[in-house]
């Protein structure tokens, strides 16, 4: 029987370090803080969880553009943006170790470094932006930043996706890519990093359609956030109250998730109103009005805004599918991730590597289960049982296993991860079977 525990922050690092999802960014030289490296399986669930994101919100949809826009871009877009003068935290510093906290992350005057009360200094507002300087002369003309957020990548696209599809309204734009912060203190895993992936989508609308819309993003983020395989119990909706929007949101509904560290944002949902394209007409000088086909009509759109962190969406489906159970009286850890997010979908394995002729059959069936399905693992390290725990760690949905009854008959065993069954399949029926 499965028994869904309370899941650790430990539990999921060990695991992600143990089995190759995520290490500490430059980990050989001490490592990085606030910067984290995906190996192998975290790099496949990651884009697992990117394309279905993907799928679901560009290919899928009629209304829907992707773009893949420069990270570095024109100071410019940010001065108009706001985030130049306002994208900051409160930063203090303790006076006896020195060490900087952000303001609102504190409980109390006591500072967690040295244990000192009352020394820390009056906030300062500290800009999250990391600057830089493009070509080869550092002066203010060459100011450039890492991007703080996907988004305005797609506000300064608009008028050229307009340009050159004439959508209808509403209609979106979307894009996934790296995004960065230079948080104060960066901690929780991934869950805050100072280097991460977002997936944005600006979606643009006629104002008087807001809330219809509006409610109607609701409804499709829930639905993605299930085909994530988050339980609903997990998920809950904060409307954020009036004093805490962001400096560009009207009105924002932050997903929350029952995370290890506590209940935090996942996801945003944002009404952002002509905010941004209003920034650039005027920043511009170019108009950024939407003519409404066969008609006279011009206004500029009003936008909603989906917006998601990938690194927060990994740790989310992690934690929902972390389990334990018991098997022979032994405990198991297993991943229970749906099927089409695990990194590996099927491994294959000879019952016993040093027998050619296992070998060498077992290697016909990996070769043809590959080019059906890629995400297939050749596996012939230690014993069976050692296999099975090591790909139930890493949420292989199913072993395939080649015996000598396999040399006989051409059937191989199929154990399930979730239920630790087997049953004996043809060699014929395999890639039928994973669909
Ligand atoms: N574009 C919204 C955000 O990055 O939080």
């Amino acid at each position: 029987m499965s028994n869904k525990k309370l899941v650790s922050m430990e539990d999921i690092v060990s695991l992600c370090k143990r089995r190759g999802f995520i290490f500490q960014g430059s980990e050989i030289y001490g490592g990085l803080a606030g910067t984290w490296d995906f190996g192998p399986l975290g790099v496949a669930l990651k884009r697992n969880i990117m394309d279905l994101w993907w799928k679901t919100f560009v290919e899928d949809r009629e209304d829907m553009y992707g773009v893949d826009a420069a990270i570095l871009m024109d100071q410019k877009v940010w001065q108009a943006s706001g985030h130049t003068a306002t994208f900051t935290d409160p930063l203090v510093e303790c006076s006896n170790c020195h060490s900087r906290f952000r303001a609102d992350h504190l409980e109390g005057d006591k500072c967690p470094t040295c244990g000192k009360t009352g020394t820390f200094s009056e906030a300062k507002q500290f800009n999250m932006m990391f600057q830089t300087n493009v070509g080869s002369v550092a002066d203010e003309n060459s100011i450039s930043y890492l991007r703080p957020e996907t988004a305005q990548g797609i506000f300064t696209n608009y008028k050229n996706v307009v340009d050159s599809f004439y959508p209808d309204l509403p209609f979106g734009i979307a894009q996934q890519g790296k995004a960065f912060r230079n948080e104060i203190s960066p901690r929780d895993f991934v869950f805050r990093s100072r280097e991460f992936e977002q997936m944005e989508i600006e979606y643009f609308i006629d104002p008087k359609d807001w809330e219809k819309l509006f409610d109607a993003w609701v409804k499709d983020i829930e639905k993605f956030l299930s085909d994530l395989g988050l339980p609903e119990s997990s998920v809950h909706k904060l409307e954020v109250p009036k004093d805490d929007l962001a400096h560009y949101s009207k009105r924002t509904i932050d997903f929350e998730f029952d995370f290890p560290h506590k209940r935090d944002e996942l996801l945003g949902l944002a009404y952002r109103t002509d905010f941004d394209l209003m920034n650039i007409q005027n920043a511009s000088g170019k108009s950024m009005e939407y003519t409404v086909k066969g008609t006279s009509t011009k206004f500029v759109p009003h936008v909603i805004e989906p917006s998601f962190g990938v690194e927060r969406a990994i740790m989310a489906v992690l934690v929902s599918a972390y389990t334990e159970d018991e098997v022979n009286g032994e405990k198991r850890t297993y991943l229970k991730l749906p099927a089409h997010l695990a990194p590996v979908k099927i491994a294959v394995s000879p019952l016993l590597k040093n027998k050619p002729e296992l070998v060498t059959k077992a290697r016909e069936v990996y070769d043809m289960l590959k080019k059906q399905h890629g995400a297939v693992m050749w596996d012939d390290n230690g014993n069976i049982g050692k296999r099975y725990r090591r790909q139930d760690e890493i949420g292989t949905p199913e072993c395939v296993v080649i015996d000598f009854q396999t040399l006989e008959d051409d059937t191989v065993t199929v154990r399930d991860r979730d239920t630790t069954e087997q049953k004996r399949v043809n060699i014929i029926e395999l890639p039928g079977q994973y669909r």
